[in-house]
């Protein structure tokens, strides 16, 4: 793409003229965002960026061991793997409200990143991965008043708080345009081609209080998912699909024995940068047998049902 190789070059040059010789913290989520700042920043100054990986234990099945190998193994980039999972998932105990967890989630992600940052000597620059759609905070409805839907996770305020400027090469990017620059970049097209995630991961894919035992079920019902749509080559046409495990346990049958088990939600939805969404017409034979295939190799999981919310009125995510 030769406009976006043009665009890399001039991200490239920019960054070594802001950042100079000092040393760059890059918060690395393992979604396409961060991974191509990581990758242009890594290509622009190399070993003058040190990565620090939150592991908040609200990852997808096999999540973070694939980003660190990744990252450190196959591209040489200085990361920090900050396995906190104890920590966020003891103070979200308890709580089932959708604001208070995204902002546990937020203030504990600033505080865990702050304190591994604080030991990188030297750094001067924090980098992030916020894109043009991100800029945007509230929405607006016609006629109405604006409302914010969601706090969005970000660590907005901690480069003031840590005396540090911010470097953040994707601010002009919708998420098109940072898959073509990632694919510029030489990242695996299986990488750039992921789904978007958010930052808070699965608690908001776990409505209602989260629990180690609902994130094990659900880490394993949403693998199950994706495969199928990779099976049936649909992963590509979808801009996003995942399960949440639903805060209600139903009664069902299995073999000659009763079960009370979760019941789960597939969602999968269409969109052009998340700001709508349509939700994806699969075909009834698709759903019957990834429902079928869920409830037999999931345990836990008795009932699926399919989300079929359009954004809006619904939002993509279930907080
Ligand atoms: P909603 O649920 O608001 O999501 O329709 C729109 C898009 O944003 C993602 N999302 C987030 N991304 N931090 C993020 O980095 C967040 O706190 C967050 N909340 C939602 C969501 O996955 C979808 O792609």
């Amino acid at each position: 793409d030769w406009t976006m190789g043009a665009y890399r070059e001039e991200a490239i040059a920019k960054i070594r003229a802001q950042v100079g010789d000092s040393h760059v913290i890059c918060g690395l989520s393992g979604g396409v965002d961060s991974s191509v700042a990581a990758a242009l920043l890594h290509e622009a100054i190399g070993d003058q960026l040190t990565c620090v990986f939150v592991d908040h234990g609200l990852l997808r099945k096999d999540e973070a061991q694939e980003v660190v190998t990744m990252f450190r193994d196959n591209m040489n980039l200085k990361v920090i793997h900050a396995d906190e999972a104890d920590l966020f998932l003891g103070e979200l105990e308890g709580q089932s409200d959708p604001e208070t967890k995204r902002k546990i989630i937020g203030r504990l992600f600033i505080d865990v990143f702050q304190k591994y940052a604080n030991e990188i000597e030297d750094a001067k620059f924090l980098a992030q991965g916020t894109l043009y759609p991100d800029v945007i905070e509230s929405v607006s409805f016609s006629g109405g008043p604006s409302v914010t839907i969601k706090s969005h996770h970000n660590v907005g305020g901690l480069p003031e708080k840590m005396g540090l400027s911010l470097v953040e090469p994707l601010r002009e990017l919708f998420k098109d345009e940072v898959r073509a620059l990632g694919r510029e970049l030489g990242l695996p097209a299986s990488f750039i081609g992921r789904h978007p995630f958010p930052g808070p991961g699965l608690a908001i894919r776990c409505p209602g209080e989260i629990t180690r035992e609902k994130l094990d079920i659900l880490r394993e019902a949403d693998a199950v998912y994706i495969d199928q749509i990779r099976k049936h080559g649909l992963y590509d046409e979808i801009w996003q699909a995942f399960v949440a495990i639903l805060p209600v346990r139903t009664v069902g049958v299995m073999g000659d024995g009763r079960t009370y088990d979760f019941a789960c939600a597939l969602r999968a939805v269409t969109s052009v940068d998340g700001m709508t969404a349509d939700y994806y017409p699969f075909s009834h034979e698709f759903l019957g047998e990834t429902a079928t295939r869920i409830i037999n190799e999931v345990p836990g999981i008795n009932r699926v049902t399919y989300d079929i919310t359009s954004k809006p009125p619904g939002t993509i995510e279930w907080e």
